[in-house]
């Protein structure tokens, strides 16, 4: 999927069906490597992303089987080392370290790739896990990381909240002599999925989902059923798909209580939402969005991943408006593309922008830098007048599941070239 072709000017409308976490899903897969009993995990979004984690396992020694629902054995693993190619392929692929680590002592993996949004360090990583006893070196892109015998439980206070260390030092701990305390840890939803995942297999994980969590390190783990929670970035953007173009969308198979957030944003759009155990309904037919000002931050706050996408809703909504994006510095690279579809974007300072709505948007032929950026110009091409040519869209699949047939269900004319 490297090219897209989007006829413009629709009106969005009807029923999707939200896929599973692509940011649970990823760090869980690699967690099984923590057990070497067999594992079945349900509601994996099919994504190019979830497929190189994949062969990252089997690369590994691990079996895995698909019928619906994933089976994993990596009783097997016999390899601690991974390759260069399919690592630098994603960021996720940092989440092998600490489970190899905690279960065999040893691993050697290069830095991990993914998204171009900023420089996206890893200190806080290796730093939780030399905290914890870790023997760590660096040396030409690669870590080496060992351990005699077990790792040791620690209190440890992070420099800041990031998800990804977080669920670093939550797999790392799991195995650990002892306790291990998490301090200013990141409380997202996909953290405490993954503390759920590994308190099924035996883990002992409290606090999940607050600053602090504790974990008493268990000498083994079991097997078990797991059900990845719903994507609550795809949600977002298909409520804004229906904010945008003056449509009506349901969201079905999704969590409303991790989108609190988004969805008080949206409804201060003059959108009217409606939400039930698992749907959540957005209307905007017969309206032009309201403007709002956003700023990011971690959760509960306003999340870095619905930021390119409510950029959208601000350019075609009535008003002048800011985004300011406090987590990651590179993260406006695609408001040049929405520029030449006619967005008045006007950059303030390096992490805030200006939005002047304009009632409409035309097409363009533009290219994606990212994954919320690609999603985001899809959506622009979907309600701009003429024909939108989406370049490099093929970093969409990394992140939405089937995300161009489900538009075209709701209305949309989506071509892939
Ligand atoms: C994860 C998500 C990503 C989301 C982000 C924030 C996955 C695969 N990715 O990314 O979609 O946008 O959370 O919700 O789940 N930082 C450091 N040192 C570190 C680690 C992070 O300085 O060792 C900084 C980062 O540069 C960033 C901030 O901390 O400024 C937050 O990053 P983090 O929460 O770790 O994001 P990721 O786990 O990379």
């Amino acid at each position: 999927m490297n090219k897209l072709c989007i006829e413009g000017n629709k009106n969005l409308y009807g029923s999707v069906v939200i896929s599973g976490s692509k940011n649970a899903a990823l760090p869980i897969l690699f967690m099984t490597i923590l057990t070497e009993e067999k594992i079945k995990i349900s509601n994996v979004p099919n994504l190019t992303d979830i497929n190189i984690a994949l062969r990252l396992l089997v690369y590994l020694g691990a079996k895995i089987a698909y019928k619906k629902i994933l089976s994993i054995d990596t009783s097997r693993i016999n390899v601690f080392s991974t390759p260069y190619d399919l690592i630098k392929k994603i960021r996720a692929s940092i989440w092998i370290l600490a489970p190899l680590l905690a279960r065999f002592g040893k691993a050697q993996i290069f830095l991990p790739g993914g998204c171009k949004i900023g420089s996206r360090p890893i200190d806080l990583h290796l730093n939780g896990l030399i905290k914890l006893g870790a023997t760590i070196n660096l040396k030409n892109d690669c870590i080496n990381a060992f351990v005699k015998g077990r790792l040791k439980g620690k209190y440890i206070l992070m420099e800041k909240i990031s998800v990804g260390a977080t669920i670093t030092i939550m797999s790392a701990a799991t195995l650990a002599q002892g306790l291990t305390i998490i301090d200013n840890a990141a409380c997202e939803p996909e953290i405490i999925d993954i503390a759920k995942f590994l308190n099924t297999l035996g883990a002992n994980i409290i606090g999940a989902g607050t600053h602090k969590i504790f974990i008493t390190g268990v000498l083994k783990l079991n097997g078990g059923n797991h059900k990845v929670i719903p994507d609550r970035i795809e949600t977002g953007t298909f409520l804004v798909a229906a904010a945008i173009s003056k449509g009506y969308i349901t969201c079905h198979k999704t969590e409303p209580k991790h989108l609190k957030n988004v969805l008080s944003k949206l409804g201060k759009t003059g959108a009217k939402i409606k939400t039930g155990k698992d749907w959540i309904k957005l209307d905007m037919r017969g309206k032009r969005p309201k403007s709002l000002n956003i700023s990011t931050s971690p959760y509960p706050g306003f999340p870095t991943d619905m930021q390119a996408q409510f950029t959208l809703l601000n350019i075609i909504s009535k008003g002048m408006s800011t985004i300011t994006e406090t987590i990651f510095e590179n993260r406006f690279l695609y408001t040049s593309e929405l520029i030449h579809m006619g967005a008045k974007i006007k950059i303030q300072n390096s992490n805030t922008i200006v939005c002047h709505g304009v009632p409409t948007l035309s097409s363009a032929n533009v290219s994606c830098s990212d994954l919320r950026a690609a999603a985001t110009l899809v959506l622009a091409g979907c309600i701009s007048i003429g024909v939108t040519i989406v370049n490099q869209a093929d970093h969409l699949i990394r992140g939405y599941d089937s995300f161009p047939n489900k538009l075209n269900k709701l209305g949309a004319n989506i071509k892939i070239i």
